[in-house]
């Protein structure tokens, strides 16, 4: 497994991350031998959200019941979780009281005294950066949270964050696959009027995290566009599936790698958040990230996946 020093932190990542949004309903055995095959394969990060579950911090608490972590187990883990989206509703809340809360509650679910990463899930348009500020420091003064960062933010929302927050902020979680790709395709199709792809949907969030030290993690890998189902084998993709099934068989591994290797080949040094709870899936996903696509190999995954190269 390809592993990097997350810029910011006193980290050594792995380039694939476990994300466990989807494990509510799993049994004791199942999230564990879904673990366990991770960290077999290097993936000694997760990903996790108080939001994930029917209900707050579910997904949280199966996690930590299934796998009782003794204390250096749960050290060898980095464990990342994420606040500040509030159900009913949703609306988003990164008062000094929800985050302080939020994280209580992670901690609690997890059974862990500390968080190695809090990502604010999703950009507060009422957000008063001082008082995010507040937050951080308390959480990170009493040695409950380690690192901070950030998911589906912009640009100009990291900076009015850096404005006031001491700590670095080390991630930015957006969504990124081979066939939702605006935060590189835009860039590929600059200014070109009668194109759609030529819209900036992020202000260059690629650019800006690589000039920040800021680690992009892509969820949703295999998914086609939002939650509607993954683009491996999906008769829509054709052309795509030819290609990654083609390059699967030269590199010698399953077709999740190659989608994996997508993502892993940008020099953003980017990592890859899994949501499978299959875990010969994972094993796949995770050889991928010692696929390196040529220059031409990945151009074409991007061509075949309905992106325009001028
Ligand atoms: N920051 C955010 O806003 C945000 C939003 C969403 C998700 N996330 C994080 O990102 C993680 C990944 O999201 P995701 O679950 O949508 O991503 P994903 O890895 O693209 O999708 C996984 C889903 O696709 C299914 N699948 C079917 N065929 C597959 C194949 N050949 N390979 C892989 N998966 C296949 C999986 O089913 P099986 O389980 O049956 O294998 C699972 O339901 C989540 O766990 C969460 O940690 C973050």
């Amino acid at each position: 497994m390809k592993t990097f020093t997350m810029p910011g932190a006193d980290l050594q990542v792995p380039a694939v991350v476990l994300g466990l949004m989807r494990i509510a309903e799993k049994s004791d055995e199942e999230v564990r031998t879904l673990v366990r095959t991770a960290i077999d394969a290097g993936i000694d990060f997760v990903d996790h959200a108080d939001l994930y579950g029917p209900t707050y911090h579910a997904c949280e608490r199966r996690f930590a019941e299934a796998m009782r972590l003794t204390p250096s187990e749960r050290e060898a883990l980095t464990i990342q979780t994420k606040c500040g989206i509030r159900q009913p509703g949703p609306y988003f809340d990164f008062s000094y009281e929800h985050i302080l809360e939020s994280v209580d509650g992670s901690l609690a679910a997890l059974g862990t005294d500390y968080l190695d990463i809090l990502l604010l899930h999703r950009p507060d348009a009422l957000v008063e950066p001082d008082e995010v500020a507040r937050a951080f420091d308390a959480l990170h003064a009493a040695g409950k949270v380690r690192h901070f960062g950030v998911s589906n933010h912009t640009p100009g929302q990291v900076e009015l964050l850096r404005h006031s927050v001491r700590q670095p902020l080390v991630a930015n979680q957006i969504q990124l696959s081979v066939t939702h790709a605006p935060a590189i395709a835009s860039g590929v199709a600059m200014n070109m009027g009668d194109l759609d792809q030529s819209i900036d949907r992020d202000n260059g969030i690629v650019d800006y995290c690589r000039l920040h030290g800021i680690t992009l993690q892509a969820w949703s890998p295999f998914q086609a566009r939002f939650f509607d189902g993954p683009f491996l084998g999906n008769p829509r993709y054709a052309e795509l599936n030819t290609v990654i099934d083609r390059l699967a068989w030269k590199y010698e591994v399953p077709a999740e790698a190659i989608a994996v290797a997508w993502i892993t080949r940008h020099p953003a040094q980017m990592q890859v958040v899994l949501g499978t709870t299959t875990p010969a899936r994972v094993e796949a996903a995770a050889r991928g990230a010692d696929v390196h696509l040529s220059r031409s190999e990945w151009y074409e995954m991007f061509r075949a996946a309905g992106h325009t190269v001028p």
